[in-house]
């Protein structure tokens, strides 16, 4: 369905964003809990979109229950304390089956019986929550903190999609708190790190540290581009309504609308726990998730209040903790990595051993402070085992068998890739090549230069710039402005056509804006928005090349770690050659002037729609930012005018719907040469 958003009254609206409401909530619920889409994403999108756009219109329709609500709050400045009104209790341990013969046993004299049943559950590795509900309504999320108060968490598990914002079903109670496990699977944590490597971030060690960082950030719109989830395990306040079994809880907790610990399962006795623990710990990497053991608890609830609890774990729970398999081994080498976006990993090279059924010879070391807190050195004598199950670790260093004269292990100061000089920057955990030419980065760092954003060199793709280096025919992102048509006609699937539009687009980078230029160089921690502040104060490279720290921290908005790195990037002999390089090709490096009487496009709120032949889209932006317009995404009624190029799309027909001024790629041309259309 298409709203003619433009069209509707307040009443409509009121119906319409009610059904909307309704109807994502349980797709939401069918992808997110279910894992059984039953839409298209595109279709799903659409909704969302029509509900954004009528609350947009009318705000005071906007309620905490939305699902428009999770995108994320600006950001807080700390989170307030929550009481937890029912403690969040933890739960004792157990590491093998005499434990867990030990824990029935105890129970059994307690309750002075032998006839009750258990509930298995996997234990997921995350960290807990509470979210309460008052009359249905989310209105509160809360981490376990100490047990007795947690943080308020609430902006952040708003967020995550398989929490429900408003519980299913008719049988509502006036309160209840639903308590469960954040978590990421591991195909997202994955994903997560992937992005973080790419873009110069440290990864995460494991999904649970990926999962707790996730949560509790002030910034809940970070949270909200996070794959998380809740898988819920039970409830802590409740009002209105009564249990006789935690099996009946988790099954209430389902028609609520959350997703649950799969596999539960009802045992008898003893032995069929033991059998069950079996069966998980063979079973355990096969889950989504990160799973570190089973919970066992006592099913009756009646029975758990007679147990009741210490001041830290109930007594009617026990975690059964699955071993983890450790091996010995001797160090050979610490060799020292660097990834595609300069930062130096250490890694330890052991003699080979068999864990968990595969053989493994090496393990990350992550950084610098992980191996001072190891005091790892070569030829010591190693425990490893696999972290989650999965990625090799070192646990520890058997240090009384340490032979003689071995010495601490130091992350070298020089880029072992390229010589160039290797930066730990200050609250910074890695330690980073600044060398942009340096040839483990170099993609990278091509491929950044390249980006929209940066010099928008359009059709210069990934794969084309993957290419020019495995060729050798670039070494660095200066070489471009050197390329020739016959370097290009050398690639795989380049013709003339291709080849000379790569080459005419490479030209136009040249006049690209100062600030794109900084942004472009690929200096750490100068994004868009730094590089921006940079070019407004230095406008030029040279100024900026020349001006001392001191000068670039006397920006507002420019931190002392910024402005370490960029005196540290123009420190760099090989960057500096870069630079000469990208000069004598004519780039260029000063600040383009705007003339206040120039602003022919003020006030103008621009859309394009469909190809332009002669310009790339982000150069049209800039040329309209640069004479006072601005531009937008999607057409609105404040939409001054839509540029409409070749096949134009939906924002064609609503322009003309809308009766906004359309005019065509020539016209546009002619406008910004300050003719009239
Ligand atoms: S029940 C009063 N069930 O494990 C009982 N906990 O080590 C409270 N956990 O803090 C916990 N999966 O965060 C329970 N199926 C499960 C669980 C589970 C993971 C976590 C939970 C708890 C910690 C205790």
């Amino acid at each position: 369905m298409k709203i003619d958003i433009s069209t509707v009254s307040y009443e409509e609206a009121k119906n319409l964003i009610k059904k909307l409401r309704h109807t994502i909530q349980h797709h939401n619920y069918l992808y997110y809990t279910r894992n059984e889409p039953k839409i298209l994403d595109r279709e799903y999108d659409q909704m969302f979109q029509d509900l954004i756009a009528l609350e947009k219109k009318f705000p005071s329709l906007v309620t905490p229950d939305s699902p428009s609500q999770r995108v994320g709050a600006s950001p807080l400045k700390e989170f307030k304390t929550v009481q937890h009104k029912i403690p969040m209790l933890s739960l004792g341990n157990a590491f093998n089956n005499e434990n867990l013969i030990n824990f029935d046993k105890r129970i059994q004299k307690e309750l002075k019986t032998e006839t009750f049943q258990y509930v298995t559950e996997l234990k997921m590795d995350g960290l807990a929550v509470s979210i309460r509900y008052e009359n249905g309504v989310l209105v509160q999320g809360a981490t376990r903190g100490n047990g007795i108060s947690g943080e308020d968490v609430s902006l952040n598990v708003k967020t995550i999609k398989n929490i429900p914002l408003k519980l299913f079903g008719n049988t509502i109670p006036p309160v209840i708190e639903v308590r469960g496990e954040i978590i990421m699977y591991k195909k997202d944590f994955e994903e997560l790190n992937k992005g973080r490597k790419k873009n110069g971030g440290s990864p995460f060690a494991n999904p649970r540290n990926a999962a707790a960082g996730s949560l509790r950030q002030l910034d809940s719109r970070i949270t909200a581009q996070r794959k998380l989830q809740m898988i819920s395990y039970g409830i802590g306040e409740v009002e209105g309504i009564s249990f006789k079994t935690h099996f009946e809880i988790l099954e209430y907790l389902k028609k609520l609308g959350f997703k649950t610990s799969p596999e539960a399962a009802l045992c008898n006795g003893i032995n069929e726990i033991i059998e069950r623990c079996e069966y998980y710990k063979n079973h355990k990497n096969d889950y989504p998730f990160e799973a570190d053991g089973i919970v066992i608890k006592v099913n009756e609830i009646a029975l758990q209040k007679k147990l009741g609890a210490t001041s830290h774990e109930p007594r009617w729970a026990i975690a059964y903790k699955f071993p983890s398999e450790e091996a010995e081994t001797t160090v050979k080498n610490i060799i020292v990595q660097v990834g595609r976006t300069g930062i130096l990993t250490p890694v330890a090279v052991f003699d080979p051993v068999e864990l968990e059924g595969s053989t493994i010879s090496r393990a990350t070391l992550h950084n610098e402070d992980q191996i001072k807190r190891l005091d790892i050195r070569i030829n010591d004598n190693i425990v490893v085992r696999k972290a989650g199950s999965v990625i090799p670790e070192v646990v520890r260093v058997l240090k009384e068998k340490r032979p003689q004269n071995t010495q601490p292990f130091k992350i070298p100061d020089k880029c072992p890739v390229c010589g160039g000089l290797a930066v730990r920057f200050e609250g910074e955990s890695a330690t980073r090549c600044i060398n942009v030419s340096c040839p483990a980065q170099v993609k990278e760092r091509i491929i950044h230069f390249a980006s929209r954003n940066a010099m928008d060199i359009d059709a210069l793709g990934d794969k084309i710039i993957n290419q020019l280096v495995d060729k050798k025919i670039i070494s660095d992102y200066s070489d471009l402005y050197y390329l020739k048509k016959e370097d290009l006609l050398k690639l795989e699937r380049m013709g003339e056509i291709l080849a000379e539009k790569i080459l005419r687009n490479i030209q136009r980078s040249k006049n690209k804006n100062l600030s794109n230029l900084i942004y472009a160089l690929g200096i750490f921690q100068v994004g868009k928005y730094t590089a921006n502040l940079v070019a407004k104060t230095f406008k030029s490279i040279d100024a900026l090349k020349a001006a001392t720290e001191d000068e670039i921290l006397a920006i507002e908005g420019i931190g002392p770690i910024t402005a370490e790195s960029v005196k540290k990037f123009f420190s760099s002999k090989q960057n500096i050659g870069i630079l000469k390089k990208l000069k004598t090709a004519d780039i260029k490096m000063e600040k383009k002037e705007i003339k206040t009487q120039n602003l022919l496009l003020k006030k103008e709120k621009i859309v394009f729609t469909g190809t332009l032949k002669n310009f790339s889209r982000g150069e049209a932006q800039d040329i309209i930012k640069n004479l006072g317009g601005e531009t937008l995404e999607t057409v609105t009624k404040a939409t001054t005018i839509v540029v409409a190029g070749e096949k134009p799309g939906s924002k064609y027909k609503k322009a003309k719907a809308f009766g906004i001024k359309i005019i065509s790629e020539d016209e546009f041309k002619k406008l910004i040469a300050g003719g009239k259309i």
